[in-house]
């Protein structure tokens, strides 16, 4: 690797005309990000790096010290680590922040964090000055391969009956580039590794039998987080991701929706229980798609049982939750904003490596499925 950038093999681009970026995927990198920065936002002087206490604590200083070399004057705000933070109350005090240090349009806002961050720091960059430069540094194993590419920012609304609406506040905005680290991955709690190791079999279930064959025969070494393992496969996915992106920036087209496999049994799930995390409530729910699918002669019995397979190896859990009511998970679903008048519409893999969306599901099918699942 030379300082003019990663080898050719680790950047993604995300080609949406005049707002393509580049997502460069390396490890043991971090102290590069300052110099990285410059090829992304040549004009820069000031630098507002958002980061969660966990985050923070653990790669704050780095990545401060590593802009400070590269000439950019830092400053460091950090917020609560969880949900809770997405909220217009942390926007606020983001705008408040940025307003005392006398940010401009040249300030370049950096989300060094999970999804929570990456979401609440992106919509802050997007609406700041009608918006300034925007630097995604995922953490999480979800925000590198999801959350950081795509340009969806937000925050959660409180509405005034008290119901937490997540993502209702948002706006579209694609950063000038994604830098990826993989070895930030090592600190990650092991469950919240697990919940995006849900997301990452996700792609290869649904859009790459190659990726879904690399994930079987490499799972031991990517569950030791090894950095020759996951950073070509976290490559393919932002590549999986960005290609989807680029055809369907705005969610449409109904193009980007192939990425909802597993997601509506999922969110289900997490509505109705606290249980499970996202990834491990997709995880179950990629299963039930796939025995949907089975039962409705779209697919052999082969996906259902390599996904569950793969999906156990990896510690994730593949029982939908028996005292989850079969008729109040259909209700939900039938709510979930893939459904259309009414009819449920669902993404069922027809082989591994090909999802469908199929309109108007049997709901008997489903309940079947859901109870096979339960068993
Ligand atoms: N914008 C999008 O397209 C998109 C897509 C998927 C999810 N999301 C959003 O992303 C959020 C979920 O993302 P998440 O799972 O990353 O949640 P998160 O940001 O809350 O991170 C999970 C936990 O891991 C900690 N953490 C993160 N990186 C760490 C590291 N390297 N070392 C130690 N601890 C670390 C965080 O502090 C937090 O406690 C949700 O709000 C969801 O709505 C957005
Ligand atoms: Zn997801």
């Amino acid at each position: 690797m030379t300082d003019s950038g990663p080898t050719k093999e680790h950047i993604v681009r995300v080609e949406l005309a005049e707002r393509s970026y580049p997502i460069w995927i390396s490890s043991g990198w971090l102290d590069r990000l300052g110099p990285y920065a410059r090829h992304a936002v040549p004009h820069g002087w000031l630098c507002a790096v958002v980061a969660d206490e966990n985050t923070g604590s653990a790669f704050g200083e780095a990545v401060v010290d590593s802009f400070a070399a590269a000439g950019w004057s830092t400053q460091l705000h950090v917020v609560p680590p969880g949900e809770q933070s997405k909220s217009l109350e942390h926007v606020q005090k983001l705008y408040a922040a940025l307003s005392l240090a006398n940010a401009d349009r040249n300030t370049l806002v950096v989300a060094l964090g999970g999804g929570v961050v990456g979401d609440l720091a992106g919509f802050v960059a997007a609406t700041y000055a009608r918006g300034v430069p925007f630097l995604q540094v995922p953490t999480s194993l979800i925000a590198q391969v999801d959350s950081s590419v795509g340009g969806k920012v937000g925050v959660n609304f409180r509405d005034p009956r008290g119901f937490l609406v997540k993502n209702l506040i948002g706006t579209f905005y694609q950063p000038s580039a994604v830098f990826i680290d993989v070895n930030l991955l090592g600190s990650l709690p092991r469950r919240e590794f697990r919940s995006g190791l849900a997301e990452v079999i996700k792609y290869g279930a649904a859009l790459d039998e190659c990726l879904f064959e690399r994930i079987e025969h490499e799972l031991a070494t990517l569950l030791e987080r090894e950095p020759s393992s996951l950073v070509p496969i976290v490559a393919r996915c932002c590549e999986l991701k960005a290609a989807v992106v680029a055809a369907d920036e705005r969610d449409l087209s109904g193009r980007r929706a192939v990425l909802n496999f597993g997601h509506t049994f999922g969110h289900a799930i997490e509505g109705l229980s606290s249980e499970y995390t996202h990834g491990e409530a997709v995880a179950i729910g990629m299963v039930a798609a796939a025995k949907t699918a089975e039962l409705l002669a779209l697919a052999d019995e082969t996906v259902c049982r390599r996904l569950r397979t793969v999906l156990q190896r990896a510690g994730l859990p593949v029982r939908f939750p028996p005292e989850l009511s079969v008729e109040r998970v259909l209700e939900v679903m039938a709510r979930d904003k893939k459904a259309s008048r009414g009819e449920l519409t669902l993404v069922l893999p027809v082989r591994i490596g090909e999802v469908r969306v199929v309109r108007g599901v049997s709901p008997t099918a489903v309940r079947e499925a859901i109870q096979w699942c339960r068993s």
